[in-house]
């Protein structure tokens, strides 16, 4: 096969994938090369906008290293993330929503007693959350494994910060025989997905803003359910509706109720002021 033109050179290229043996893997060259050739038959671009385009994937490679996953923001700020959680998470009705996982997770982290402080000293308005994790009859699961990390009152999380070297606003707890979670920590802020970098550039170029509405991170684990990532945003946030990475659902946004510095706070602990609360519960499909 010889002299391809804007048109034929499509269906050559897929011919040559003809006799991939993995049938997924034909079906996903077959898709991308026939997407990725109208989306360049569409936009026509330059020779400098293409190379544009390859340099762009190359700085977004380059600058993904440790903690600093460029490609993982690139899908996020696309939707794509979303797309592909929708699509693994089409789960039954009255199933806790899911959400973007992010990229300030840390694993592994030390199982927290119940009613634990994770703030552990970060300034910010003291808040307690009181989490019940169930299944989809709404049986309290006991044991389950629950992750829950946070931005502090400045907008970063705990790894983003070269003044520390130990965990701050994350924990790791089991869930007791009702199936709950206790833990005092601080209110969680808006902040800024890291945008020093090809990202951001593009956020820049397009007029669109870097910021993610305030939430908790929350994962769960228990035997024979799916492990539920989440988020539970604040409401009345200004980003709820313009979140960078469209992560927002109606369902998982809480109000914090204020608490009155007269409402014993419970554990008997002392504070100054009023004080926020979180009651949620969150269910996991089988
Ligand atoms: C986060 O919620 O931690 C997050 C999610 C996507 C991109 C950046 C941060
Ligand atoms: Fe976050």
């Amino acid at each position: 096969m010889r002299d391809f033109n804007e048109t034929s050179i499509t269906d050559a290229v897929l011919e040559r994938f003809a006799n991939t043996p993995d049938p997924r893997l034909k079906e996903i060259m077959a898709s991308l090369v026939r997407h990725l050739h109208d989306c360049v038959r569409e936009i026509e671009p330059t020779f400098e906008e293409w190379m544009y385009a390859i340099q762009f994937l190359t700085r977004t490679g380059q600058i993904s290293i440790g903690g600093r996953q460029e490609y993982i923001l690139l899908s996020d700020t696309l939707g794509v993330s979303m797309l592909v959680d929708a699509i693994n998470h089409r789960l039954p009705k009255g199933a806790t929503e899911t959400t973007v996982l992010g990229p300030f997770f840390v694993a592994d982290q030390p199982i927290e007693q119940q009613g634990a402080d994770i703030a552990r000293g970060a300034p910010g308005q003291a808040l307690y959350v009181d989490a019940r994790f169930s299944s989809m009859d709404g049986k309290p699961l006991k044991g389950a494994v629950v992750d829950v990390w946070q931005s502090d009152s400045e907008g970063f999380y705990d790894v983003q910060r070269s003044d520390l070297d130990s965990a701050q606003l994350r924990g790791r707890f089991h869930t007791d025989t009702e199936g709950r979670v206790r833990f005092w920590t601080i209110m969680p802020t808006a902040y800024p997905i890291p945008y020093d970098g090809p990202v951001g550039d593009m956020l820049k170029a397009t007029e669109r803003h870097p910021w993610r509405p305030a939430h908790l991170h929350f994962m769960a684990a228990a035997p024979g359910h799916t492990t539920l990532v989440t988020h539970v945003f604040v409401d009345g946030d200004k980003y709820l509706d313009s979140d960078a990475v469209f992560g927002v659902k109606n369902s998982l946004i809480d109000a914090y109720p204020e608490q009155p510095a007269s409402a014993a706070p419970p554990g008997g602990r002392n504070l100054k002021g009023s004080w926020r609360r979180l009651d949620y519960e969150f269910r996991l499909s089988p």
